[in-house]
């Protein structure tokens, strides 16, 4: 593995907050995401509160998910939440023309969503109808969430079982407008942003005030990839906005994919395949700089975060699975590549302050998989854990030589590392090893500071595939992992293909 890689902890400077929000969980009616995913009804013999699996809550509760965006995606866009609420027996069964034709028997509503925050201790991103609802029903929908009892809005919803307004985190207006969502000029999506932003107003008592720290953010659809016209048609109306609306917000969707429709297996590939996927996913810095240079002619201040709202890897649908439900499984490489995101959202932490990977349960690069009853972790879930510490954080420098790793033509960095101080006052580092055949050794140091100690956790496999199944639940997990302390810093060798978090003690 060669000389040690000098990296270097500048704890002295600190640089803005990671906001918690960047660690989100996307939760779309698609495939099993929601239906066996999470929910389960209450009747059934898999261990529920009020229908909802508990299994999967409490595994969702210890990687503390700062929101959940629902109902879509794609499906938010013909999703009319009035078929959702009142009488379960009662609701309308309809289509889900997105994802495989899939029957919705609109079980899992508003309540039901609300519900499912609360119990994993989450907050709640609620994309609304634009593509085929109204500004009324949007309206409506929104002041039934958010409005007191004083309200007929209010006093149906307390009739259907909930008294207390519920908090909205974030408000998506649209989804993918440019696309699935109603394919709109981006001209014409701002027009109807204004309308949308302008009507749907938030009730709640507590999160009324622009300066109020709980308010609800509004995010408007924003890019796809490095499609940059919606970055500008929205930016620019923003920056021509007036009292009567705003945005807090603007998304960005952006998947790992090499060749589009997804090719590439979830479990059977090899090394080059590992190595252009993941240089695919380091693609996301490019494209948050280019987005971010445009907002920046607009809103120098950054008042506007750009919230990557749908990120992770897209890949071919398992064998025997249904068409349109996105099943894929979940390797040591998702779990790096997961990583390598979170470390590249934490050096735009100045811009980027919210993000949701696609999706939370069963669908694309999820956290958790389910077969009926039996529930298992993925190596994407682990990452999620390990960076808790990251958590509204302050974004602390670090330089290093990342170094080559080379497959073929494929070049890529060797090692990735970012660094911060903790909100429990503790100095973290994070480091990934991209590399799945040599382990790295790293010489950390701290500028004028003896470092005594580095330990924390590390996920690794025997191969870049390994799994956990449900036979095998534990074969990729996290184990722990010290460094050995010498002449003021620590030495300490990443194994290969691995994603190390480190506290880092003086
Ligand atoms: O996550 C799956 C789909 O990908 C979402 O519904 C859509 O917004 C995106 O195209």
């Amino acid at each position: 593995s060669g000389e040690a890689i000098s990296v270097t902890v500048e704890a002295g400077k600190a640089g803005p907050k990671i906001d918690r929000q960047i660690f989100g969980q996307f939760a779309e009616h698609l495939g099993t995401g929601i239906y066996g995913g999470v929910w389960v009804g209450p009747d059934s013999n898999i261990p529920n509160v009020r229908g909802i699996r508990s299994d999967v809550v409490a595994a969702l509760k210890a990687i503390k998910v700062p929101n959940v965006r629902w109902p879509g995606g794609c499906f938010a866009d013909e999703y009319h939440w009035r078929d959702g609420i009142g009488d379960p027996k009662k609701r309308r069964i309809t289509v889900n023309s997105n994802w495989g034709g899939a029957i919705e028997n609109n079980a899992f509503g508003t309540h039901e969503f609300f519900d499912f925050v609360e119990q994993i201790g989450s907050e709640a991103y609620v994309s609304i109808n634009v593509g085929s609802g109204s500004y009324k029903e949007a309206a409506d929908w929104v002041a039934y969430m958010t409005a007191d009892t004083r309200n007929t809005a209010g006093q149906e919803r307390a009739a259907n079982g909930r008294k207390e307004p519920w908090k909205i985190k974030f408000l998506g207006i649209g989804n993918e407008s440019w696309g699935c969502g109603g394919n709109m000029r981006p001209e014409y999506y701002a027009d109807e942003l204004k309308r949308y932003a302008r009507f749907a107003r938030n009730y709640n008592p507590a999160q009324q005030g622009d300066a109020n720290p709980d308010r609800m953010l509004r995010v408007a659809v924003g890019p796809n990839d490095n499609d940059t016209t919606y970055t500008e048609g929205v930016m620019k109306a923003w920056k021509d906005r007036d009292w009567s609306w705003s945005i807090e917000g603007l998304s960005l969707h952006s998947y790992t994919v090499v060749k589009w429709p997804p090719a590439y297996d979830s479990v059977n590939f090899g090394e080059k395949e590992y190595a252009e996927l993941t240089q695919a996913t380091l693609r996301m810095d490019a494209q948050i700089k280019t987005h971010s240079a445009i907002m920046d002619k607009y809103d120098p201040e950054k008042k506007v975060p750009l919230i990557v709202d749908e990120w992770g890897v897209w890949l071919a649908k398992l064998p025997g699975t249904t068409e349109g439900f996105l099943q894929q499984q979940n390797t040591l490489r998702d779990g790096i590549i997961a990583a390598l995101n979170f470390n590249i959202f934490a050096r735009h932490a100045d811009r980027v302050r919210g993000a949701n990977i696609a999706q939370m349960v069963n669908v694309l690069q999820a956290m958790i998989l389910t077969d009926g009853p039996k529930m298992v972790l993925t190596p994407t879930y682990y990452v999620h854990r390990m960076y808790l510490p990251f958590q509204d954080a302050t974004f602390i420098p670090v330089r290093f030589d990342a170094g080559e790793y080379r497959v073929g033509d494929v070049v890529l960095p060797r090692i990735d590392a970012v660094a911060a101080r903790g909100a429990d006052g503790k100095l973290w580092l994070a480091a990934v090893n991209l590399d799945p055949n040599r382990a790295a050794p790293l010489r950390l140091e701290i500028p004028g500071v003896r470092v005594r100690s580095a330990a924390g956790e590390v996920l690794t496999a025997p191969k870049v595939n390994s799994l956990n199944s449900f036979d095998a639940p534990d074969s990729v997990a996290p184990r722990p992992i010290a460094g050995k302390a010498q002449g003021g810093g620590v030495t300490i060798e990443l194994p290969a293909k691995s994603v190390t978090v480190l506290a880092l003690e003086s």
